[in-house]
């Protein structure tokens, strides 16, 4: 009795010591484009009477991922990641060569050579930051570098310590229907290789608190449909500008009133008025 219960316990370890199902892992090597790793397994094997005994390593597992049609999401694992591991039902060596369907050629089952990395997870010793727990989070682990969509108001956060890149071969647009803010600490800087134009159904205000510059190889064009004032302490027409402007109205008025001495007394004011063509209907200075 005893000799055959013994005999059965046996045989069922035996059995199940090679009938694997999952367990937890670290990556030791990872190659992002085959998407294949090789992983030690964490938890030791134990037979009774033995001492316990690490796993073999094994070798080019594959990694699963998000992968569908023409997109996918590729973790970057690194040496050290902790995985969890399964273990396929029957022989998978054909089928992960090209995707199709394949027979077995061995009677493999939940064999440590079927394994397969279904994700990463983290100890419990470890922390990620509190914040946006109610939110969908891609982030580094320190959230120094995240994507946020918020639950609660729509918003989609990007947020790094370091920069942000946008860059295309065709078109960048940003579009809103409400404000559109670009706010800097350093520069703000606008480069065109082509035109830059600045058009607003209202107002358009450059303020500085410096200086402010448009120069233009080509021609500087100033056009309004009202009024186009320049205001300033002075105003100058070339940089090297040192004589004043005339006073249009005063000139005209001085002009026809004015009189030359003479030997029998002061002339009259001239015979002519100069004319009201002879000063500008649009330009005015300021006195
Ligand atoms: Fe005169």
């Amino acid at each position: 009795m005893s000799h055959t219960v013994g005999f059965v316990e046996d045989f069922i370890e035996n059995t199940l010591s090679r009938l694997h199902t999952a367990m937890m892992g670290k990556i030791e090597k990872f190659d992002p484009e085959a998407m294949k790793a090789d992983v030690q397994l964490l938890v030791k094997r134990k037979y009774k009477k033995h001492e316990a005994a690490s796993y073999p390593l094994l070798q080019e597992v594959p990694v699963m991922t998000v992968k569908t049609g023409a997109f996918v999401v590729r973790p970057p694992y690194q040496k050290g990641d902790l995985v969890m591991v399964l273990f396929a039902e029957r022989e998978i060596d054909a089928v992960v060569q090209e995707g199709t369907e394949e027979e077995p050629v061995s009677k493999r089952r939940h064999a440590l050579e079927d394994a397969v990395v279904i994700g990463g997870w983290m100890p419990f010793s470890e922390d990620l930051p509190e914040d946006n727990a109610d939110d969908l989070v891609i982030a580094r682990t320190d959230f120094s570098a995240r994507i946020v969509i918020q639950k609660d108001d729509n918003k989609v956060h990007i947020q790094t310590d370091g920069p942000v890149l946008v860059e295309a071969e065709e078109d960048v647009e940003v579009k809103t229907e409400g404000d559109a803010i670009v706010e800097a600490e350093g520069d703000v800087k606008v480069e065109a290789d082509g035109e830059a134009v600045i058009e607003a159904a209202d107002d358009v205000t450059v303020e500085a608190g410096g200086d402010a510059t448009v120069t233009a190889s080509g021609e500087a064009l100033l056009e309004a449909g009202g009024d186009a004032i320049v205001e300033g302490s002075s105003v100058l027409l070339g940089a090297s500008a040192g004589e004043a402007a005339v006073l249009g109205d005063s000139l005209l008025a001085w002009l026809n009133g004015h009189t030359h001495s003479h030997p029998e007394g002061p002339t009259g004011s001239p015979q002519q008025d100069a004319g009201d063509d002879l000063v500008s209907g649009k330009v005015e200075v300021e006195d």
